[in-house]
């Protein structure tokens, strides 16, 4: 018997996170149907000749068209994120559907999936983000969306606006548990955090590069710290998002010495970047504002080791995009004078997967099969969407990327999809790059081509991670 496909991809190389081998992949309806060497028929057939093929990456940290309060705007909406993360080998992006304060998670979901509905260009899963932990939410909304398939929430320790005090993120935790939600924290002490604004501001010293200096790494370890604390005293598993220096790394090695279940994520901007990248001329540090602020050198150093020893299963963009000349984004009037008002994030969605793959695969750090874990195989374990994405195997959603390992590219802005105005990576001579990316069985991205459609992304339901405990 002859077994036909609709689309066969020959003579690559297959990657998962535990194998490399030379395979034919069958593509039927949109799923992986066979991996085997000499398959033939098919309505169309992709040569992958030295290419490797790869799991889309799967970005589980993104925030697109967030409401940011003060007349600022995010810069990409589903539209522009999703077709900028596409473009960057990704199938599947996670982002965050925000609460705002005193309306419920239903309402703020109902919100979020209006903005999304027939925009996105590749699959879409959401977060939630808790701000107002009422009884009615952590009791009534959270259990029954978790079981709608939201099985993962976000918390932060700083934001005026957004921080949860302890007995709220403890509260939430205990919540979390008892759903199956999986807790994510950002780490931030914003006490420390508003003392040292307060410092500046009185010495009168309102550049960019004061944000750095404002969010210490003892703010961050000590936040973090805290959470992991919290999570052992409710005994829930968290993950401990965007880390950006070795102390922080060690709180997450020592909680999980202790039994904690942690999961660590990290993010190229503190590969690449420094704090001195804020103190840029005039005020052009405000592009790389972002929370918690990129280190060190010797920072970098620790976050590739945990890339590279398992101290970070997750390597996100943490995209948050805002345009950087434009009154409504980086250069709002507040901001241009005190460096409080700049918004926090930069874009980065594009960008994640080549600069992993070249600053880590192809100059050593890591090998290919780590590079597809932490960025996607991983995502989809952690966040509930494994099998069905993250791996090549039969029976998952033929989700591929198809890379080039020797492509030599410099990043511009002008050559990115996002709705943004620069890139912090402006000038970057990475290596490999993802040539063509399948959605589902259908080539979405070929060569500099788009071939998708906007509204063939998904939003997908997850499952749960882990057992709520009794
Ligand atoms: O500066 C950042 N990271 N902005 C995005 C929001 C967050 O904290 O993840
Ligand atoms: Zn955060
Ligand atoms: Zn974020």
């Amino acid at each position: 018997m002859t077994l036909r496909f609709d689309t066969i991809i020959k003579n690559g190389t297959v990657v998962t996170d535990v194998d490399t081998f030379k395979s034919d992949v069958g593509i039927r309806d949109g799923k992986i149907a066979a991996l085997a060497d000499d398959l033939t028929e098919a309505d169309e057939i992709i040569d992958a000749s030295g290419l490797l093929v790869l799991p889309g990456g799967i970005d589980s940290h993104v925030h697109i068209a967030q409401a940011s309060g003060d007349g600022i705007v995010m810069a990409d909406d589903f539209d522009s994120g999703t077709l900028s993360a596409a473009f960057g080998g990704n199938t599947t992006i996670l982002p965050f559907c925000m609460q705002e304060k005193g309306t419920t998670l239903r309402q703020s979901l109902k919100d979020y999936h209006a903005k999304a509905e027939g925009e996105c260009h590749i699959d879409v899963s959401f977060h939630l983000v808790i701000t107002d932990p009422t009884a009615y939410v952590l009791g009534q909304e959270l259990p029954a969306l978790v079981e709608d398939g939201y099985t993962s929430l976000k918390v932060f320790m700083t934001y005026e606006n957004l921080r949860l005090f302890d007995d709220q993120i403890l509260a939430t935790l205990d919540s979390a548990r008892r759903s199956g939600a999986l807790v994510m924290v950002h780490c931030e002490n914003e006490d420390a955090i508003r003392y040292l604004i307060g410092r500046h501001e009185e010495k009168g010293e309102f550049a960019p590069k004061f944000h750095a200096l404002s969010r210490p790494v003892a703010a961050e370890r000590e936040a973090t710290h805290r959470a992991l604390s919290l999570a052992e005293v409710v005994d829930t598993p968290i993950v401990i998002v965007h880390v950006s220096n070795r102390q922080a790394m060690e709180e997450i090695e020592r909680a999980r010495r202790r039994g904690s279940k942690v999961a660590g994520e990290t993010c190229p901007q503190y590969l690449l970047l420094t704090a001195d990248d804020l103190d840029a001329t005039e005020l052009e540090g405000a592009k790389f504002v972002c929370s918690p602020p990129p280190r060190d050198r010797e920072s970098q150093i620790a976050c590739w080791e945990g890339l590279q020893n398992g101290t970070f299963e997750l390597f996100s963009s943490d995209h948050c995009p805002f345009r950087y000349d434009d009154d409504q984004g980086k250069m709002n009037e507040k901001g241009k004078r005190n460096f409080r008002w700049i918004p926090n994030g930069i874009p980065g969605v594009e960008t994640r997967l080549p600069i992993l793959f070249s600053e880590g695969v192809n100059k050593g750090r890591i090998d290919i099969n780590r590079f597809v874990a932490l960025s996607s195989t991983n995502h989809a374990k952690q966040y509930g969407l494994y099998p069905q994405k993250g791996t090549i195997a039969i029976g998952s959603d033929a989700d591929i990327a198809l890379w080039d390992p020797s492509r030599s590219v410099t990043i511009t802005n002008d050559s990115l999809h996002h709705g943004a105005d620069y890139t912090p990576y402006e000038g970057l001579e990475v290596e490999g790059w993802p040539v063509r990316v399948l959605l589902r069985g259908r080539t979405i991205i070929d060569g500099p081509a788009y071939t998708g459609h906007k509204g063939g992304g998904i939003h997908l339901k997850r499952e749960k991670t882990f057992r709520p405990a009794p």
